[in-house]
């Protein structure tokens, strides 16, 4: 994939998810960011297979979940049959994912690992060979609309190094305070994909701000 744009659900408007989920799929975004919070894993609640499913029904857009919930395993099947097509786990959730990411291609999903910005990249090393995706938090999660961290940057370049010397084929994604003045640096480190919230559904043009960010 070149250039992706993943538009955040949650930052649009939770009266109209399902008009947003269309309007943003409209505007061309590539993928649609769902964020599932538990309260527990981070300090806010967001939603569950429910609103997936939902959103299913309303885009064809592949549907990119993004797990930030302390018991991922437990809830696996229940986003897999309602129809996320890529599961992603927090790396500090599973500190041994390996049981967890078969078990997501088992379900003929895309298996993806996170990675949150204080961890080092050598705590996900060892398992970048049984992924799909590798997400890279540019925030703290938990809430959209928080300011980019740069010093993530270098770990994303580490997951290209390193894919390039295994012949690996897992994509890049970057997630958090991501918009036009951002994406730049995140395209030139490698990301294939990159997730943006309020950069895309709280600006007055979808379109347009999908495009800035490609072009970034
Ligand atoms: C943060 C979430 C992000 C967030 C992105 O916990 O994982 O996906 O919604 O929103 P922005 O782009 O506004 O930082
Ligand atoms: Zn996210």
């Amino acid at each position: 994939m070149k250039r992706g744009v993943a538009p955040s659900i949650i930052a649009g408007d939770w009266g109209r998810l399902g008009e947003e989920a269309r309007a943003v799929e409209a505007a061309g975004a590539d993928w649609l960011h769902m964020d599932v919070m538990d309260g527990h894993f981070v300090p806010n609640i967001t939603f569950g297979p429910d609103v997936v499913r939902a959103t299913r029904k309303a885009v064809s857009v592949p549907l990119d979940t993004h797990l930030m919930i302390s018991d991922p395993d437990q809830y696996l099947e229940r986003f897999a049959e309602a129809g996320s097509d890529m599961i992603s786990i927090h790396i500090e959730a599973r500190p041994d994912p390996s049981a967890t990411l078969r078990r997501i291609r088992e379900l003929g999903r895309q298996a993806g690992l996170v990675i949150n910005p204080p961890t080092p990249f050598g705590t996900v090393e060892p398992y970048l060979g049984e992924i799909d995706l590798l997400l890279v938090m540019s925030v703290r999660p938990g809430f959209a609309g928080q300011a980019f961290m740069p010093e993530v940057l270098g770990k994303l370049s580490q997951a290209r190094d390193w894919r390039e010397r295994h012949d690996a084929r897992f994509l890049l994604e970057i997630d958090g305070g991501i918009g036009p003045d951002t994406a730049g640096s995140a395209w030139e480190a490698g990301a294939d994909v990159v997730v943006a919230g309020s950069a895309v559904m709280r600006q007055p043009d979808y379109r347009k701000a999908i495009e800035s960010i490609r072009e970034a």
